[in-house]
This record gives C-alpha cells, structure tokens and sequence, in this order.
C-alpha cells in the first residue's frame, strides 16, 4: 500500500504539491471514483489510477538506456561537474543511479536504474559482463598486438587484463570488447601498447545494445524484452 500522492509523483506527475493539487481539484479516480484526498492510501500494484484520463502505471523498478554525452560525469552528484542524472528529466524520484562508470570525455551507452540487485549483479567482478568499445587511437596497431590483447596486457600498475576481443577498422579505429571494467582500462590497455585513445564511445553492455536512434544526451527506458535480457544475464 502507498499513498496516492506519493505514487502520482513517483510515477512523473510533478512534485507532491502538485499532485496534492490535482487531488484536491478533482482531477485522480481511483478504480472508478474521484478521490479528494491525498492521504489515500491504494495498491500500487493492482488498482486502477487515472490522472487526467490517463491510465497511470506504477513501476517499482525503472531502467533507463541514456547515450551518454562528453562533459557529464557518470555520478548521482558532483561540486563541479554536470552529472548524468541532470541530462534526466524524469523518472528523478526513483532515486536513480548509473550502473557502472564511463569517464566525463566518454560517451555512449549508460544504463541507469534504481535496481541495486541487478547493477551489483552486472558490476559484480565475477561475472564478467562484456562492454564493447568504438574506440579512435593514435599510434601505430602492431600485427603482435592481436595475441596480446587476447591473452591480457600488462597495465602500468602491473595487473594483466583478462582476455579481450580487439577487431581493426581502419588505421585508427577499433571494437574492443573487455570483460572487466577497471579505472580508465581501455585507454590504459592502448596506452601499455604506446597507442592513444582520442575518442571512446560504449557501444553495448552485456545483451544491451545502444539504442542507434538516441542522439548524444537523450535516452529512454528499456523494453521489457531488454530487462529480461540483463536480468538472464544475472549467474
Ligand atoms: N575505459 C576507459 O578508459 N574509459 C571509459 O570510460 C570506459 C572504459
């Protein structure tokens, strides 16, 4: 059980002083009747609330795919920088956070949710979710390089990665998929190999696929069939 006033703000429908107001004025039915108070209490899950003719659905969880933009930080809040949760305009009552990092010069794909067992699930170091990268380098690619990015580079404090999957676009572009997500990795592994990443964009995290219709900044939230998905991805 949750209050009306409670669950209307939750589900996007302004602060709780404005949805206060819309009970006040009439404007809520609760399975078929106008209620006036905003102390009523329903059943989140199973009854029917109507807002200005809208069948309102409650979501306990929410899940968000946002093509992340340079100059945000990958952070609930900062003192400095504009966090990703400002590029967010709704869904902010859900007390949503990013799962995971992407650096403030990285872009593309961020899911952000309010489930805390999934996101442990997904960063969790045991279960070796994949994250592929577009990614744009200076430097020269060595033909030897291949087999070291399949067996693990040697990072500057000493740790080898585990095995990765580099594929070669062009002189200067590559997919690199990695199955860990230590602090600046994938410039790290090129920068063990004297090559420079100038340009790193996410482009999937484990079964989720950025979206090719979200432009840089925007995002939407997942379909049931990409949270089943990240769920079966659970071990
Ligand atoms: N590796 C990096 O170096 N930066 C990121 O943002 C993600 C992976």
């Amino acid at each position: 059980m949750m209050r009306l006033d409670k669950m209307l703000s939750h589900c996007g429908y302004g602060s709780r002083k404005d949805v206060k107001e819309y009970i006040r004025k009439g404007q809520v039915l609760v399975n078929g009747e106008i209620i006036f108070d905003d102390d009523f209490k329903i059943n989140e899950e199973f009854d029917e609330v109507i807002v200005f003719n809208e069948n309102v659905t409650y979501h306990k969880n929410i899940y968000l795919m946002l093509n992340k933009p340079k100059g945000v930080v990958s952070a609930t809040f900062d003192n400095k920088e504009k966090t990703v949760l400002d590029l967010i305009d709704e869904y902010k009552s859900y007390n949503i956070f990013p799962v995971g990092r992407l650096d403030i010069d990285t872009t593309g794909l961020l899911l952000l949710t309010n489930d805390g067992a999934l996101s442990h699930n997904l960063l969790s170091p045991k279960h070796h979710v994949s994250k592929k990268y577009y990614v744009e380098f200076k430097g020269e690619f060595k033909e030897s390089y291949y087999n070291l990015f399949l067996s693990g580079i040697i990072l500057d404090d000493g740790y080898k990665t585990l095995p990765s999957e580099i594929s070669i676009i062009s002189t200067y572009e590559a997919f690199l998929t990695i199955y860990e997500g230590k602090f600046h990795q994938v410039k790290r592994m090129f920068k063990s190999l004297n090559m420079e990443v100038v340009n790193l964009k996410r482009i999937s995290f484990g079964p989720l696929v950025l979206d090719n219709n979200l432009q840089e900044g925007k995002y939407r939230l997942l379909n049931e069939n990409e949270v089943t998905m990240l769920k079966n991805n659970e071990i």
